[in-house]
């Protein structure tokens, strides 16, 4: 079992500075959907190869510091070791989504909760016996009329409270995420407002629930206006905005905040993460745990076609590295031209 400071060590590599965390967890019926839009069948081998690419990809340890898995892949194996030794072997921390998805929140149209925690502290000791190191679980707050209500930020900021204390339990790091869907045509000002209330919420259940908040991670959304909003914001504009939420409600025992992507283009993603971590100087160790938008050229220059396999390592490795350039506030969209060498040679 992990001690509270093994726990905090892991909590900190998860958040090297330039790192970030390849979320690769899409349950089986995202992954079928992103799947079948670029023709692709989803099958259990179709999903273990195409997790294995992403996780061999030559290099990637370079930028990604941890992979957070799907329950079937902590199970499969990429020729010969489990996905979780192949990451270990090659410099990376597996980690698990342990939520089970969101459900309807019954009374409250339009909102949900996360399911999971039933059962969790069983299938936690499973997880940590099959060599994870670190847990996620998402919920999802909607803004709209009237929303988010009390009820659901307190509905779901208790239970990630209560996975998170089981998860240090079991001896693995929580990385807490309550995320504000883009969904809808708020403003700015809005998320700043509505993801300032879910923090508070959230903080204080994980407090009630005496976690240790050296040894947790925040993920959450950056601060954006909704994306039927015609009034967009500059990178600048939403950095600020994101920043002055997270300074007044993210205690600075965190050790690390790390964004999603959330439905953003890769690029968008970047250049806004470039924007935020440029701002600072910050209290915590600022990073990324994307999922589409470290994926979605690498998924769709794969096909589902092995010969395209290098190629689509080469699209994961670049935007990896990108993201990786975006964190210490170094990246420029002329990087997404260059080849790697010319890319490092840029950082030098
Ligand atoms: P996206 O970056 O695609 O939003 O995924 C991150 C994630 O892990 C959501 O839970």
């Amino acid at each position: 079992m992990n001690s509270g400071r093994d726990l905090e060590a892991i909590a900190r590599s998860l958040v090297k500075p330039g790192k970030g965390i390849l979320a690769a967890d899409e349950s089986l019926p995202t992954i079928g959907k992103r799947f079948a839009a670029l023709g692709i069948p989803s099958t259990e081998e179709t999903r273990r190869a195409y997790r294995e690419l992403l996780f061999t990809t030559p290099g990637l340890a370079k930028y990604i510091s941890g992979v957070i898995l799907f329950d079937e892949t902590i199970r499969q194996t990429a020729d010969g070791p489990t996905m979780p030794e192949l990451l270990i072997r090659r410099g990376m921390i597996p980690g698990i989504k342990v939520d089970l998805g969101t459900v309807a929140l019954p009374r409250f149209p339009g909102e949900k909760f996360t399911q999971g925690i039933d059962g969790l502290r069983e299938r936690l000791g499973e997880y940590r016996r099959l060599g994870v190191r670190f847990t996620k679980w998402r919920a999802v707050i909607s803004i709209g009329d009237g929303q988010p209500t009390k009820t659901c930020i307190e509905t779901n900021a208790r239970d990630l409270a209560l996975f998170a204390a089981l998860s240090q339990e079991a001896g693995l790091v929580p990385i807490v995420e309550p995320e504000v869907l883009m969904d809808g045509e708020h403003t700015l000002a809005r998320c700043e407002e509505v993801t300032g209330i879910v923090l508070d919420a959230v903080f204080a259940a994980l407090n009630d629930h005496r976690v240790n908040l050296e040894a947790m991670l925040l993920k959450t959304g950056m601060v954006l206006p909704g994306k039927e909003q015609a009034q967009q914001s500059a990178p600048h504009t939403l950095a600020a905005a994101t920043l002055r939420v997270l300074h007044r409600a993210v205690p600075p025992g965190v050790p690390g905040i790390v964004f999603l992507s959330g439905g953003q283009t890769d690029i968008e993603a970047t250049e806004r993460l470039n924007a935020i971590c440029a701002t600072g100087p910050s209290l915590w160790t600022l990073g990324f745990s994307f999922g589409r938008a470290l994926q979605d050229e690498a998924m769709k220059t794969w096909g589902g076609v092995p010969a395209d396999k290098v190629a689509a390592q080469k699209a994961l490795l670049h935007r990896a590295r990108c993201n990786s350039f975006a964190v210490r506030g170094r990246y420029s969209p002329a990087m997404e031209q260059i080849s790697a060498d010319g890319a490092e040679r840029l950082m030098r």
